[in-house]
């Protein structure tokens, strides 16, 4: 399986790394980022220039049909992590692929060393943890030993029964500090990227600028992070719930799926998605 590139310059890209996505940071280039789980969108996601390609536990609403991802499991994480690979690899190679660490799978920093351990023999190149300051230690302990770690901060699915329902985090005075102190404690810790979903815009800019080590990734976030990213169903219009405020649906004005994504990428990096004033808080 190979899909067939749109611009002749799209298989000549060279494979992102750690390193890359580094410079990028310290370039100010915007990072694009977007969800796949299995080895076609993957492959189109590579071809639309896609930057890191995460391997989400959405899966389990998207692709499982469960109210919340709490009943992904770490086998589920695996699976889909393998099936993204393999499409990469048989297009461009390119993305990093970011594999998501389920609800259950990283208590202590052993265990999260086992399941992260999966996910990286299955072919994500980085893991992704959901929580703040009670992680700072075993991203350290994960980064120590080869694991590159993306955090996720504000609202955290994984944490939907205590937070109350899927709503904007960091809103009052108290909430927008522990936010900025789990969010320094992370990248102290060596997380070297930081999703932020649902957090108001001025927070999200305030807590961009004091990580200069580690990008942020906004989802409902507004466009003063460092990148953004949305559940592909979401962006492609196919998710037939209630959208989020923070959703553009890009294959409205799209005649393929390739177009749809790399209509995304491009309003990403040229500063068009997200809008504060229609995607945000
Ligand atoms: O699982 C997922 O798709 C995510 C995104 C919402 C960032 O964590």
């Amino acid at each position: 399986m190979s899909v067939q590139p749109s611009a002749p310059e799209a298989g000549k890209r060279p494979a992102m790394t750690m390193h890359s996505l580094m410079k990028m940071l310290a370039d100010g280039e915007k990072i694009t980022m977007l969800t796949a789980y299995d080895a076609t969108f993957a492959a189109v996601a590579d071809l639309a220039g896609v930057e890191i390609i995460l391997v989400g536990d959405s899966l389990g609403m998207v692709c499982q049909g469960h109210n919340s991802t709490l009943p992904v499991t770490l086998e589920a994480m695996r699976y889909h992590t393998e099936c993204v690979a393999r499409g990469v690899q048989k297009q461009n190679g390119r993305p990093i692929i970011l594999g998501d660490m389920p609800f259950g799978s990283y208590a202590t920093p052993e265990q999260a060393f086992q399941s992260a351990a999966t996910l990286m023999q299955a072919g994500a190149h980085m893991v992704k943890l959901e929580g703040g300051a009670w992680l700072a230690p075993t991203v350290e302990f994960l980064v120590t030993r080869g694991i590159p770690v993306c955090g996720h901060l504000g609202l955290t699915p994984q944490s939907v029964n205590t937070l109350g329902g899927y709503r904007v985090q960091g809103r009052t005075e108290t909430g927008a500090q522990k936010l900025m102190q789990d969010s320094l404690l992370l990248q102290n810790a060596g997380a070297q990227a930081l999703v932020l979903e649902m957090v108001p815009a001025a927070l999200s800019s305030s807590l961009t600028q004091a990580l200069p080590r580690c990008h942020t990734i906004g989802i409902g976030a507004g466009n003063g992070t460092a990148g953004q990213v949305l559940v592909m169903h979401d962006m492609l219009g196919i998710n037939l719930g209630k959208n989020p405020k923070f959703v553009r649906n890009f294959m409205a004005e799209a005649d393929s799926v390739l177009a749809a994504m790399a209509a995304y990428v491009a309003a990403v990096k040229n500063g068009s998605f997200p809008d504060n004033a229609l995607h945000a808080w």
